[in-house]
């Protein structure tokens, strides 16, 4: 039967085939750059330049990368689909808005938008941050970083998300490792509420033993294929 309600949780994988980096796959993002150096507060505070130069980095990509068929088969699934598709990404690209999906949670925070450390004010990072700009809110310089939630910190939305989470009744994780907490803690609440869980990973991911049903190919082909599924279901 059609399920009424789906929480989806995307990671790097879905956006792989679009040519964005991963993290922990061969020659991923950690293979080359150290976390603690662009990924945590400490980090940041130790050489801002450093940070701004990655995120600047991955930002001028997204110019360079079109979404695949998973991000479209995801948002045709939300504009088809009569319940609710809550699309929960861990990733910091824009592809999933890119391809047509409205209802989205990001909760690691997004590449193409910065805040200020000072007063807390969000915005449209329009090109490169640097330690020189500064906050058209509250004018404070040097405190403009990317909005891009670090190791350490706390995740966006985590109530909104677990509230979603427990009126679904498919939870579907593509394209993660299931090697950083909360996200990857999202398939055993699942399990606990008696929430049906489905895995479309490459490979199997740390959280593979929790699924109730795990598909291991690449996005782009398992992805449409499930939406296929779901469409068809009275
Ligand atoms: P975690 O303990 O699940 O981290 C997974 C792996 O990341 C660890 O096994 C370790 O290899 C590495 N790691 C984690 N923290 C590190 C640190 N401070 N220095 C070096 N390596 C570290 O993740 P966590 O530390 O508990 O962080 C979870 C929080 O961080 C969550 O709130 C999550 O949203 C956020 N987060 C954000 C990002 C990002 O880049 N946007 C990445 C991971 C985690
Ligand atoms: N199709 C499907 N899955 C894929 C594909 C593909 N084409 N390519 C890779 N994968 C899978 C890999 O098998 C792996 O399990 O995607 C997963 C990517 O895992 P990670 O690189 O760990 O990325 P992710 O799970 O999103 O990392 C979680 O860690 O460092 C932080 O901020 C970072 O949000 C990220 C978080």
């Amino acid at each position: 039967m059609r399920p009424s309600s789906i929480l989806i949780l995307t990671g790097a994988g879905i956006s792989a085939e679009s040519g964005v980096e991963t993290f922990r796959d061969k020659g991923g993002i950690w293979s080359r750059v150290k976390l603690e150096d662009v990924a945590t507060p400490e980090g940041f505070a130790r050489d801002p330049a450093m940070v701004h130069a990655f995120y600047n980095a991955r930002r001028a990509g997204l110019s360079t990368v079109e979404p695949n068929a998973a991000h479209h088969a995801l948002a045709k699934l939300e504009r088809l689909h009569e319940g609710a598709v809550t699309l929960v990404t861990q990733n910091i690209d824009d592809l999933h808005e890119r391809a047509g999906s409205r209802n989205i949670v990001h909760m690691h925070g997004e590449l193409t938008k910065a805040f200020c450390a000072a007063c807390g004010a969000h915005s449209v990072a329009a090109g490169d941050l640097s330690v020189d700009l500064t906050c058209a809110a509250c004018g404070h310089a040097g405190s403009m970083r990317p909005d891009v939630v670090w190791f350490g910190e706390g995740p966006y939305h985590m109530d909104d998300i677990y509230k979603r989470l427990m009126i679904a009744d498919l939870f579907v994780s593509i394209g993660t490792s299931g090697a950083v907490y909360p996200a990857a803690g999202l398939v055993a609440e699942a399990r606990a509420a008696g929430i049906r869980t489905l895995e479309l990973n490459l490979e199997p991911s740390d959280g593979t033993p929790l699924f109730d049903e795990a598909r291991h190919g690449r996005a782009s082909v398992l992805v449409p294929e499930f939406v296929a599924k779901i469409l068809t279901q009275s």
